[in-house]
């Protein structure tokens, strides 16, 4: 695992309270990668990432899911409306909690879906409440993996399955250069840490889960950033985002770090199905 000890939490909160609007414009409802098998938009390839993870997840009619780390509410509308489950999904900003229910309510899908503004390292559930933990791009974010696993593992019924993608500290981390690639991408996207696949398979484990499943998804999901940096030069965004808030700007230019950091292999991009086995 690579640490970045300067990120701090109101830092997320804060990005996610004011670049929402540049993911937004920028990407689209999903701030995730894209998962592309030929030349499908980008669009196309966001759903194609959450239809895959749902699929692996089993996801079914009337489920309960949770939804940690919801962003704009994209996997939970999609999911609420294509897999008819009921979505809670938790985000640290209120922004995102705002445009997640607006956007559901305008979409059709209020009522089987609901979302908390609230720390997933902090929120309490009931245990056996959730079919599906989902969380997509947002265990990067979180301070204790380990600790928020074994929170997580104790909220899912038995049967239940926790599927995760996750930007990954490669395996072999073992030059400074790639060393230094995955600590710019933590300093830019503010990540207190990057795991790799075996930190996760070890974090799921020790939390009483069996991994069904691992995917390494890398070349799959990379095209994004290719996609964002030209999208980024070819648009006035950088200069939007400078005019509202200087400091969010960072991630704006890490793009080819993150690029080039899946080429090196410093960074990976996983998939995970796991299931409580009790
Ligand atoms: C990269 S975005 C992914 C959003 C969403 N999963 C998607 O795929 O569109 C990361 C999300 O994690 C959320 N997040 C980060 N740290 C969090 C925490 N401690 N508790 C709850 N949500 C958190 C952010 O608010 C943001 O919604």
């Amino acid at each position: 695992m690579i640490a970045c000890p300067s990120v701090r939490k109101s830092s997320i909160r804060t990005h996610y309270n004011l670049a929402t609007l540049f993911y937004r414009l920028l990407w689209g409802p999903h701030i995730h990668h894209g998962y592309w098998t030929s030349d499908e938009s980008p669009r196309a390839a966001q759903l194609a990432l959450t239809e895959r993870l749902a699929t692996l997840a089993r996801i079914k009619s009337g489920e309960q899911l949770l939804d940690i780390g919801c962003g704009m509410g994209g996997s939970s509308i999609h999911l609420a409306k294509t897999r008819h489950c009921h979505a809670t999904g938790v985000t640290l900003s209120r922004v995102q909690r705002i445009w997640s229910a607006a956007s559901a309510a305008a979409q059709g899908v209020g009522r089987n879906t609901s979302f908390r503004c609230a720390d997933a390292e902090s929120i309490a559930f009931e245990q056996t409440s959730f079919d599906v933990i989902w969380s997509v791009e947002c265990t990067e974010h979180l301070f204790d993996k380990p600790a928020f696993f074994q929170r997580a593992a104790q909220w899912l019924k038995p049967g239940g399955r926790m599927a995760i993608c996750a930007w990954l500290a490669g395996d072999q981390l073992d030059t400074a250069a790639r060393r230094k690639q995955v600590y710019d991408v933590c300093d830019g996207f503010l990540c207190p840490s990057l795991g790799s696949s075996a930190d996760y398979v070890d974090w799921m484990q020790h939390a009483g889960l069996r991994v069904e499943r691992v995917e390494d998804w890398t070349s799959k999901v990379a095209r994004t950033w290719e996609i964002c940096r030209d999208r980024v030069r070819k648009s006035r965004v950088r200069w939007l985002a400078r005019c509202l808030h200087g400091e969010s700007t960072l991630f704006l230019d890490r793009f080819d770090t993150l690029l080039s950091a899946y080429e090196t292999g410093a960074m990976k991009y996983g998939c995970f199905i796991a299931t409580n086995d009790a």
